[in-house]
């Protein structure tokens, strides 16, 4: 692949020492198989790109060079720049963001959020073949991911094919999905959490013939709304990771929640029903997501599309990576009228509360995320569909392993996080991790409780975070004992799935039982919660495509920190 233009304005500006420099290679990179939670702590880091310019990083090209074949019918070109966005009143934010280009085929495929910081929304149908080349203007490796979506390994945007700053790389693949709300972000290892936060991500709708005859609310009547949390210092400025390595550890969790990029909206609605499709895009935080006066959600589809039929409930939880479409119907509520969508108090996590800080928001606290406001009357009447498709469930007894399901077990160990006792190799595979193309296996991912020990070790070899990191105050009081009570988010590429059963440990049962009407089950899904003391067994449909794919956690702290695998598709 060419280098594009070497060096553009982005990457020349901005403080370099600030950053988390980016001095190895890819090529070096792809070599240092296993790196370790050491080369993670990155402290508080505050956006102020680049590191290096990208003319300074070596470049070995992508791993793999997909030649450009057919025409597609959607050819778009991305890039990662670093810009400016209006988030907060005053200084604008200095954020990563994703511009994109149509190059051939329907104009109106890309949709701008407006002033938004989240990338281009990209439509497009179901068998369309679409090609995106990515141009990466940040001065760190990158590589784009396509979330939810059936493609083959090279076009699914594995850390060892990112490319480096000034490099670009072509995806080109048909799309197979199901009608639904997908999104894409970077996938390069140990910066996915760091990119995500900076502002890179951006949804990506499919619809289907099926999808249009089911009747639901389009155009306007149909709003995608990003859910993420940030913290900013004075000066309206993004930091990350303030707490160090308990952020690392346990995950990001921000001080104030944004939706599409922005702080404090309200969504002014006609008094007709809406299409709500809801992405948790924060990296760390978990939604409890219901409406302030006890209006039940009507959910109408997840991350693999529509449900069968609409299903209701009091409160919906939403784990990072994870989407729901809510059918909200606003025709009964006065012009003039206001309902807030809330996070519901939920437990089972006390213990991530015992480390040195507490977070401003803590997670599983009550708090506004979305004020919506009935601003004038219906164009239509839409009424929620007693169909919304069609689809088998995958059957335990089509299951290759139904008498021996493939065990996933997700453990802290030597303040690590791991799964069956490893961490992510770059090509490392285990021999529990071979599948065999196009079959249905059960696999089943375990929440394994347990003792965290060796914290005041850890503090001390974390060394400078605290004070002088921005945003953070008050952090290293006490030294905390911690259970590893944590929520894995589980996702696996290249493939949906569905979620035969769930089980808890008793002793954790009350935990989840404060969230467990929440979860929606019923559809196809790609990223599953799994709360602390819980097991869940799903049946996966895997992929027809040979080749390495990846399994982990969508908590991107927990992902960059090694909690992830890979698998490999044999023929
Ligand atoms: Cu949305 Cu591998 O992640
Ligand atoms: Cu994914
Ligand atoms: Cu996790």
């Amino acid at each position: 692949m060419p280098r594009a233009a070497a060096v553009c304005p982005v990457v020349e500006k901005g403080n370099p020492q600030m950053f988390q420099p980016a001095r190895y290679s890819r090529r070096d990179f792809l070599g240092r198989v296993g790196l370790g939670f050491g080369a993670l702590m990155l402290g508080g880091q505050q956006l102020s790109p680049p590191l290096t310019r990208a003319a300074d990083i070596p470049s070995a090209g992508p791993m793999l060079a997909p030649a450009a074949t057919s025409d597609p019918d959607l050819d778009i070109a991305l890039e990662a720049i670093e810009t400016q966005a209006q988030v907060l009143p005053g200084t604008p934010t200095r954020v990563w963001s994703y511009r994109g280009r149509v190059l051939r085929g329907d104009p109106a495929s890309l949709q701008e959020l407006p002033g938004s910081y989240l990338g281009p929304v990209i439509r497009a149908r179901r068998g369309q073949r679409l090609r995106v080349t990515f141009t990466n203007r940040l001065a760190q490796e990158s590589i784009i991911h396509w979330h939810g979506l059936v493609v083959p390994p090279e076009m699914d945007g594995h850390p060892g094919l990112a490319v480096a700053g000034g490099d670009s790389y072509t995806y080109e693949f048909t799309i197979v999905n199901r009608a639904g709300t997908y999104w894409f972000h970077p996938h390069p290892h140990g910066h996915t959490g760091q990119q995500v936060y900076f502002g890179l991500a951006g949804l990506l709708l499919i619809t289907d013939d099926e999808e249009g005859a089911a009747g639901l609310p389009t155009g306007e009547y149909d709003i995608p709304l990003v859910i993420q949390d940030r913290t900013f210092d004075a000066d309206n400025q993004l930091v990350y990771l303030p707490n160090g390595m308990t952020d690392q550890l346990m995950g990001f969790l921000g001080e104030r929640i944004l939706v599409n990029g922005k702080a404090d909206q309200t969504l002014t609605v006609a008094r007709q029903a809406y299409r709500l499709r809801l992405l948790n895009g924060s990296n760390g935080r978990i939604y409890k997501l219901g409406w302030n006066d006890g209006t039940p959600l009507v959910v109408i589809g997840t991350d693999g599309g529509l449900l069968r039929q609409a299903v209701q409930r009091d409160y919906v939880m939403l784990s990072p990576g994870e989407r729901v479409d809510l059918w909200a119907d606003f025709s009964d509520r006065p012009v003039g009228s206001e309902m807030v969508l809330r996070n519901r108090a939920f437990a089972g996590f006390e213990s991530t509360h015992m480390m040195g800080s507490r977070p401003t928001l803590p997670e599983g606290s009550d708090y506004d995320i979305l004020r919506v406001r009935v601003e004038r009357p219906g164009n239509n009447v839409l009424r929620l569909p007693s169909r919304l498709s069609s689809f088998d469930d995958l059957r335990l007894e089509d299951a290759v392993n139904s008498r021996s399901p493939r065990t996933f077990t997700i453990a802290m160990q030597h303040m690590a996080w791991t799964i069956n006792g490893r961490q992510f190799e770059m090509d490392g595979v285990a021999p529990d991790e071979v599948v065999k193309a196009g079959t249905v296996e059960v696999w089943e991912f375990v929440n394994q409780p347990g003792q965290m020990g060796m914290m005041g070790q850890m503090d001390q070899s974390s060394g400078g975070h605290g004070a002088g990191h921005g945003g953070g105050s008050g952090q290293d009081s006490g030294m905390p004992t911690m259970t590893e009570e944590m929520a894995h988010p589980m996702h696996i590429h290249g493939v949906q799935f569905q979620v035969l059963d769930r089980q808890v440990r008793s002793e954790m049962r009350a935990g989840w039982e404060t969230v467990s009407a929440g979860l929606v089950d019923e559809g196809w899904k790609d990223t599953v919660l799994m709360m602390p003391g819980e097991r869940v067994r799903l049946l996966v449909k895997l992929p027809e495509h040979t080749g390495l794919y990846l399994y982990h956690c969508h908590n991107l702290e927990h992902e960059d920190g090694g909690l992830m695998r890979n698998f490999k598709v044999m023929a």
